[in-house]
């Protein structure tokens, strides 16, 4: 399946993408903070597309004026997910794209495709204390906080740390996307 906005395409994950991955996934600013380790090599970024990313909910941020992947977004079953209409929300983009809202716009059309076309009721996501970049895109998608997790095992890369948790139910992002409407056609 290939999903699309304004400024991105989000399709499946190649072996060729391999040395753009690796560009963006050696920076220590990036995995880490999401719980994961910095790629070490090309090769180590192939190997990850090849298992981890391979999903088929997991799609490589493209951005349509360059048509190269710099970021990650997918749907998966993580600890938080339990139920079968539930699925985790999880996501990370290269530095040089930060704070263009890249993320919440790739966010945006993974939620409508979880809701619209997956049949999802309840989407979660979480962040780690300190992360406050991705707290507020968490917030900017209407997700609401549910609790604080003490003690969260990372265990890829050996820590222990706090974890907030955040969810969205289908009935809030209708409503939270029929305000949105409203407004735009109040603005025209
Ligand atoms: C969190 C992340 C996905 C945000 O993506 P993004 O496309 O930059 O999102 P936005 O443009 O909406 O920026 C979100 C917030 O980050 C902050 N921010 C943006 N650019 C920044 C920069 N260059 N340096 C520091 N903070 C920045 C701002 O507070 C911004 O909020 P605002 O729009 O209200 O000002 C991205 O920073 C990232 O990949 N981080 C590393 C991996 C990660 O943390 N993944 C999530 C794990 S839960």
């Amino acid at each position: 399946m290939i999903l699309e906005t304004e400024r991105l395409i989000l399709r499946h994950w190649s072996e060729d993408d391999a040395e753009e991955l690796y560009k963006y996934a050696k920076d220590p600013r990036v995995g880490p903070a999401a719980g994961w380790p910095v790629h070490t090599s090309t090769e180590n970024s192939r190997e990850i597309i090849r298992t981890t990313l391979s999903d088929k909910e997991i799609y490589a941020i493209v951005l349509k004026e360059s048509g190269l992947p710099m970021g990650s977004i997918g749907l998966y079953h993580g600890g938080l997910a339990k139920n079968p209409d539930e699925l985790e929300l999880g996501y990370w983009i290269g530095v040089p794209y930060w704070g263009q809202g890249l993320v919440p716009e790739a966010s945006m059309e993974m939620l409508r495709h979880a809701f619209e076309e997956l049949g999802l009721n309840r989407v979660w996501c979480a962040y780690y204390e300190g992360n406050d970049k991705s707290k507020r895109v968490q917030e900017k998608l209407g997700f609401v906080f549910q609790c604080r997790m003490e003690n969260v095992r990372v265990s890829a890369l050996n820590e222990t740390r706090v974890g907030y948790v955040n969810m969205l139910t289908k009935e809030k992002w209708l409503a939270d996307r029929a305000l949105q409407m409203a407004d735009q056609g109040e603005k025209q």
